[in-house]
């Protein structure tokens, strides 16, 4: 891995193949390594594919009790100067859908074309704050433990809890090795994070919305929200998948994505 210091932090990061540039920004309390099947394929496939540790998660160090998603979004821009890379395609599932949403919000030109994975836009209503807060203390005081024991069976399908048991335990070691600091900061980001319904309108490269069809964290009709008010997107549904979808469904997501960005393709 490489790494790059942001904010005076290091961040750690995968930068693999050449070609057009695709930034990979991965879920909550998950890391770049959630992405391994999209990096290996899509730069076989000739493009240049970035997957950084996002602030507090993976192997990069939170750098205050709360990372925004502005913050995230702000440290990918900044990633991509370092690189070098003007415009990319941006990809991100979950809360690194929000932390895409907020960055084609601030650098709309940045961005060729956009996959939003898991994801939705409104904000958490006040009931979903407090929850976010209460995990927040829970995880500073007991650790990781609890947070996959209560979501390994919504992040996954029932096949891919009985059929795909490396996804299952790569899942559960992505939130056990979670700095519970850094989640914790994470979850209070993603609590203050802005409502983004009203930018979807306003959106302006071609996007691309994947659902897993069995996601209870962010089902189809968040998905379709999404894809009603974005003028220029399509929707793909992913059978026999929940929140996880890449991982869980990484042929049919790959493919999703190769056809995307080859029809939206330009020069590096
Ligand atoms: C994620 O997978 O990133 C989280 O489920 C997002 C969230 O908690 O809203």
């Amino acid at each position: 891995m490489n790494s790059a210091r942001i904010r005076e932090i290091e961040m750690p990061f995968d930068d693999v193949g050449s070609g057009a540039g695709i930034i990979l920004l991965h879920g909550y309390p998950f890391d770049s390594s959630m992405w391994r099947e999209q990096i290996d394929f899509l730069s076989a496939q000739g493009n240049r594919v970035v997957a950084p540790d996002l602030c507090g998660l993976g192997e990069t160090k939170a750098a205050s009790e709360i990372s925004t998603m502005e913050d995230m979004a702000r440290d990918v821009a900044a990633l991509m100067d370092k690189l070098e890379i003007d415009r990319a395609v941006v990809c991100g599932l979950s809360m690194g859908g929000y932390v895409a949403l907020e960055f084609v919000h601030l650098f709309p030109s940045r961005v060729r074309a956009l996959i939003l994975a898991g994801t939705r836009a409104p904000a958490d209503n006040e009931p979903e704050k407090q929850v976010r807060e209460q995990q927040a203390r829970r995880m500073l005081t007991e650790g990781m433990n609890f947070v996959a024991d209560a979501t390994l069976r919504k992040l996954l399908a029932p096949r891919t809890l009985t059929e795909k048991l490396e996804v299952v335990a790569h899942v559960r070691e992505m939130i056990l090795r979670s700095d519970p600091q850094g989640a914790a900061a994470a979850q209070r980001g993603m609590a203050v994070r802005r409502n983004y319904s009203d930018d979807l309108a306003s959106i302006n490269v071609p996007t691309l919305v994947i659902v897993g069809r069995e996601d209870p964290i962010r089902p189809v009709a968040d998905a379709e929200f999404m894809h009603d008010r974005i003028r220029n997107s399509s929707l793909q549904i992913i059978e026999d998948a929940a929140h996880m979808t890449n991982m869980e469904q990484p042929e049919i997501f790959n493919r999703a994505l190769l056809r995307f960005i080859g029809a939206h393709n330009e020069p590096a």
